[in-house]
């Protein structure tokens, strides 16, 4: 016999998600309108409970939450007050994929959130190491989480490297598949965006924070990549194995033939 699917109705999903039980004591920290975004991303499923802030920057909260399942996410949401407006502009000018962009700061932050979604899912499609998206709505991003047994993993910056040349292999192989196979710049690229993992004995290094991520096509392309690839030649002089921007640029070359054939 064929099943019948019985949809949900508004009112069943909402008595299954109470605001409350979703966000906690969170409430007071967001505006109606996020408050609903999150509620809306609960109904569709992807979240079932905001449980308490990572991380409180400049113009993002980061949030640990759960799914039904009892999976951990990352949920950013983005300030639509204070986010700092005339910087995102920049980077959203010039990208070919975002041609009309709003002139209203609200407005402005959700196609900052859809950049970063949509920059996340090129950075993973080309099997780079960045946490992998589950989904977006409004100012309010659903990312996979990045920690050990629910503790959040540390940035390099926090931390001290066991393995400084196996951390440097892996950024040169961040750096050209994102060029190379995504077409992508990171251009906000250092020690405070790439979080360390622990994964069988190895440390896995994996990049976060791509809102401000760039086509190679960008008027600002070479300027923003310059300065990614001094950050990491600073870092890793700092920390003992000397690299001029001039020979990463020659090791990310030379992982070209491998992933462009
Ligand atoms: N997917 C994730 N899994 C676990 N932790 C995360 C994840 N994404 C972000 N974080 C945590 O949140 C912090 C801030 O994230 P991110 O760099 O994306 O935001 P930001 O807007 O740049 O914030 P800030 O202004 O503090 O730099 C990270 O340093 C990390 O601790
Ligand atoms: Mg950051």
């Amino acid at each position: 016999m064929k099943s019948i699917e019985l949809e949900e109705t508004e009112n069943e999903k909402t008595k299954r998600f109470p605001k409350k039980k979703i966000l906690k004591t969170f409430d007071k920290v967001f505006d109606a309108e996020t408050l609903n975004t999150i509620h809306k991303i609960a109904m569709a499923g992807l979240i079932d409970e905001l449980e308490f802030v990572i991380s409180t920057g400049k113009e993002a909260y980061v949030f640990r939450a759960k799914d039904k399942a009892g999976n951990f996410r990352a949920v950013k949401i983005y300030k639509t007050i204070t986010s700092d407006f005339h910087n995102m502009n920049q980077y959203l000018e010039g990208d070919k994929r975002f041609k009309n962009i709003p002139k209203e700061k609200k407005e402005i932050v959700k196609e900052w959130t859809k950049k970063e979604f949509k920059n996340l899912e090129k950075l993973s499609k080309a099997n780079c190491c960045v946490p992998f998206p589950i989904g977006f709505k409004n100012n309010v991003l659903i990312m996979e989480f990045i920690g050990e047994t629910g503790n959040a993993s540390k940035t390099l910056k926090e931390i001290r490297v066991k393995d400084l040349d196996n951390a440097y292999s892996q950024i040169t192989e961040f750096i050209a598949k994102s060029f190379y196979v995504s077409g992508l710049i990171h251009a906000d690229l250092s020690e405070y965006n790439i979080l360390v993992k622990e994964e069988k004995r190895k440390e896995k290094l994996i990049v976060i924070d791509v809102g401000q991520a760039v086509l190679k096509s960008h008027p600002k392309a070479e300027e923003f990549l310059k300065r990614d690839l001094n950050n990491i030649s600073h870092y890793f002089t700092k920390k003992g194995l000397k690299k001029t921007e001039e020979e990463i640029r020659k090791d990310i070359r030379k992982l070209k033939e491998k992933l462009v054939n």
